[in-house]
C-alpha cells in the first residue's frame, strides 16, 4: 500500500524531474495533500519530522492514519511515508511502526560516526525494504525547533556517505536553509553536480520553500530528484486560516476553522507540482 522511493525516484532521475516531499502536521493536511496529488495523477512523499510525529501521537498513529486516508480515499498514486531528520532511535521505532522510508539525519555526527550509524539504519530498514536518505554537510535555518548553521557538503565526504553505507538517496547541504530565506539561496549548482556524477544516487533539497522557480529548475537539472517543502504551507494555510477567523468572529466549529485552509494548501501544491514537471512522466512508473 505504502511504496519505498526507489521506483519513483529512480524514474525521476532518469527523465530529470523531481518528486515532491511535503511535510505533514494532522490529518487534514495529509488528506489535502493526498487528494490534490492524486487528482494531479503525481506521486508524493509525505516527511513526517520527529516533533510532526510526536504531536499527531506518534510513528504508529501517523503510519495507521496515512494507511486508513490511502484505503477511505481510494488513492492510487505511489505514496512513500518517510521520516523527515530522524534520529538514531526515531528511525527505528518508525521502521518498527511501518513506514516506507527513513531519513537518518547523522549530520551532526563526525563522518565517522555519520557513516557508521548510517549503516546500522541501512540494513535494519533494506531486511524491510524501506529505502534510507542521508545527509552530508549541515542544511542550514530552523524545524521544528531543530536549527542549525548552514556548512556545505565536502564531495569527498558525501561520495564517502553514499559508497560505504548503501543509502538510497543523498541530501547533500549546497546552500539551502529549512525556514524562511533572509536573501537569495546560494547554492553551489558546480558541487551539486559533482556530487551527482560521483555518487549517481537521487539526491535531495531540503528547504525547497523560498527557492526561486528558476533555481529549482536548475537544481533538478543538477541532479535534484526529491524536493522538500513545509514552510511554504504552512504559511499559506496560515494567511489563510487567520483571514478566516478575522473575517468570521462567530465561528467556532474546528473543521471549519481548520479547513479554510484547505484551497490555499492545494494550489500551493499544485503550484510546485507544476514547477517540478512530476505528472508529465509519472506514467513510467
Ligand atoms: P522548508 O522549511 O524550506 O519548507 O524545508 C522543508 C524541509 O527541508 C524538510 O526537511
Amino acid at each position: 500500500m505504502l511504496e519505498n522511493t526507489k521506483k519513483i525516484l529512480e524514474d525521476a532521475k532518469m527523465h530529470h524531474y523531481a518528486i515532491p516531499h511535503f511535510n505533514i502536521n494532522n490529518l487534514e493536511w495529509t488528506k489535502y495533500i493526498l487528494e490534490e496529488c492524486q487528482e494531479l495523477n503525481n506521486p508524493v512523499i509525505l516527511g513526517v519530522s520527529e516533533g510532526a510525529s510526536k504531536y499527531m501521537g506518534g510513528f504508529y498513529a501517523v503510519a495507521m492514519m496515512v494507511k486508513g486516508l490511502i484505503k477511505d480515499l481510494n488513492i492510487t498514486i505511489p505514496v512513500v511515508l518517510h521520516v523527515d531528520h530522524g534520529t538514531y532511535e526515531g528511525c527505528k521505532k518508525a521502521i518498527e511502526a511501518g513506514f516506507s522510508s527513513v531519513m537518518f539525519d547523522g549530520s551532526k555526527l563526525s563522518l565517522e560516526e555519520n557513516i557508521a550509524k548510517t549503516k546500522e539504519i541501512v540494513a535494519l530498514a533494506h531486511a524491510k525494504n524501506i529505502t534510507v536518505e542521508a545527509e552530508i554537510g549541515h542544511i542550514g535555518g530552523e524545524e521544528d525547533g531543530v536549527a542549525d548553521t548552514l556548512a556545505y557538503a565536502k564531495v569527498e565526504d558525501a561520495v564517502r556517505l553514499a559508497k560505504e553505507t548503501e543509502i538510497d538517496l543523498l541530501a547533500p547541504a549546497l546552500g539551502s536553509v529549512h525556514g524562511i530565506y533572509k536573501g537569495e539561496p546560494k547554492l553551489d549548482f558546480d558541487r551539486m553536480m559533482e556530487i551527482k556524477k560521483l555518487t549517481n544516487l537521487p539526491l535531495v533539497l531540503h528547504g525547497g520553500s523560498g527557492i526561486p522557480d528558476d533555481m529549482i529548475k536548475k537544481a533538478i537539472e543538477c541532479g535534484i530528484c526529491k524536493l522538500n517543502i513545509n514552510t511554504e504551507l504552512q504559511i499559506v494555510w496560515a494567511q489563510a486560516v487567520r483571514e478566516k477567523l478575522n473575517n468570521d468572529q462567530e465561528v467556532y466549529d474546528p473543521r471549519k476553522i481548520i479547513g479554510a485552509g484547505q484551497t490555499a494548501i492545494k494550489q500551493a501544491i499544485k503550484e510546485k507540482i507544476e514547477l517540478l514537471n512530476s505528472t508529465k512522466t509519472n506514467n513510467n512508473i
